[in-house]
């Protein structure tokens, strides 16, 4: 998927936020730079803790940066008050007005704002179709299911037509079904308002499968932001490679670095072609990636070679887990089809063919 050009609808420059002081000091955030684009389906990635809800709750104005600064198509929304700012947030947990109907959920945000009340029906009326709960204006939300109650928490964010919408893990409530209805109906809503979404999650597939781009975050720092593409084939450091799928890691010796590839030379003795990661320093010794799809194995010697250890049939493919010469793992996966077997069997001697262009040289 190409990238949407466009301007700069969020810009989040050198942005800390630290908690606390003293030995219970917490950097939520340290020094995250980032730029997000209008109209954007955009991600924040990574697990519990790493500061994707503070990075949120900034840029929503409900918290503060320590340092740093946020600009909002390049005007500083310091000095505005979360209401002011032309920006909405879906929490996780939904946070409905129990006793209240669907449609009033929908139009209390422009009962905030003070907008006329005809006004305020003509709207609630569009939310409503948008999110398919024509049906269900009257009942109370306490009366209808939690993927109904997503999406009325949806169109109750999107109902005063902000320019951005924050997201904080909206899915993680619903059940696995459910939960990828709704990834494609956020996608669509996305799509049909035009409205730049910040998403949150912290299940990479989820973020693979929805976002024009991802930003990768590890301890109050975004390691790598790019297409899902991208961060799923390039990963530029170990954390974003082991964190989005499987993959394989082996040490090879690197040379000959020039327009972002190298020569690697594998413990067997192999030399392959490999992509360098942006910001690769140049030294003799690095760790590469492999993707188990990536490569293939054979009954002669490859690149590497080994012992098959352990055959994991998982419907659509199977993981082959081999033992190399080297002394290092390898996971092949390969795509099953209706003849039977993978073909190779524990215990057996096999060879495997990396080819080139697959393997990633990181940069840490
Ligand atoms: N109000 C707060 N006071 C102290 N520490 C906080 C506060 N909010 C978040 N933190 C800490 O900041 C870090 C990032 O938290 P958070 O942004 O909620 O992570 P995520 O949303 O990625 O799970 C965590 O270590 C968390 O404990
Ligand atoms: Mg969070």
């Amino acid at each position: 998927m190409p990238d949407k050009p466009g301007r700069n609808a969020i810009e989040v420059v050198d942005v800390s936020k630290i908690f606390g002081s003293g030995e219970g000091q917490v950097a939520a955030l340290d020094t995250v730079s980032v730029s997000i684009r209008e109209n954007e389906f955009f991600t924040l990635l990574g697990p519990s803790g790493c500061g994707k809800t503070t990075l949120l709750r900034l840029i929503a104005g409900f918290d503060f940066p320590t340092a740093g600064e946020i600009l909002l198509y390049g005007q500083d929304i310091a000095p505005l008050p979360p209401f002011k700012r032309p920006v909405n947030t879906v929490f996780q947990s939904y946070a409905l007005f129990p006793h209240m109907t669907v449609a009033d959920n929908i139009g209390f945000g422009l009962e905030m704002l003070g907008k006329p009340k005809a006004q305020i029906k003509v709207r609630v009326a569009e939310m409503l179709k948008l999110v398919k709960m024509e049906a269900l204006a009257g009942r109370r939300t306490s009366q209808i299911s939690g993927g109904q109650q997503q999406r009325v928490a949806l169109a109750r964010a999107l109902a005063p037509q902000p320019k951005v919408l924050l997201l904080d893990e909206p899915l993680s409530a619903l059940d696995y079904k459910l939960r990828k209805e709704m990834q494609i109906e956020l996608k669509r809503l996305q799509h049909e308002t035009g409205i730049t979404f910040i998403f949150v999650t912290h299940d990479q597939e989820e973020a693979l499968t929805m976002s024009d781009r991802i930003a990768v975050m590890s301890s109050g720092k975004i390691l790598q932001v790019g297409s899902p593409w991208d961060i799923y084939d390039k990963p530029a450091e170990r954390f974003v490679a082991d964190f989005i799928g499987e993959t394989n890691f082996l040490t090879a010796a690197i040379a000959g670095v020039s327009d972002g590839k190298a020569q690697a030379t594998l413990k067997s003795g192999a030399t392959i072609n490999a992509t360098v990661a942006e910001g690769f320093q140049p030294k003799d010794k690095a760790t590469i990636v492999v993707r188990p799809e990536h490569a293939k194995l054979t009954a002669a010697k490859g690149d590497l070679s080994g012992t098959v250890e352990n055959i994991v049939y998982f419907g659509t493919d199977t993981h082959i887990q081999v033992r190399l010469d080297s002394g290092e793992a390898f996971t092949v996966r390969q795509q099953n089809t209706r003849s039977a077997g993978c073909g190779f069997e524990q215990g057996e001697k096999v060879g495997i063919a990396i080819g080139n262009d697959a393997a990633q040289v990181l940069r840490d």
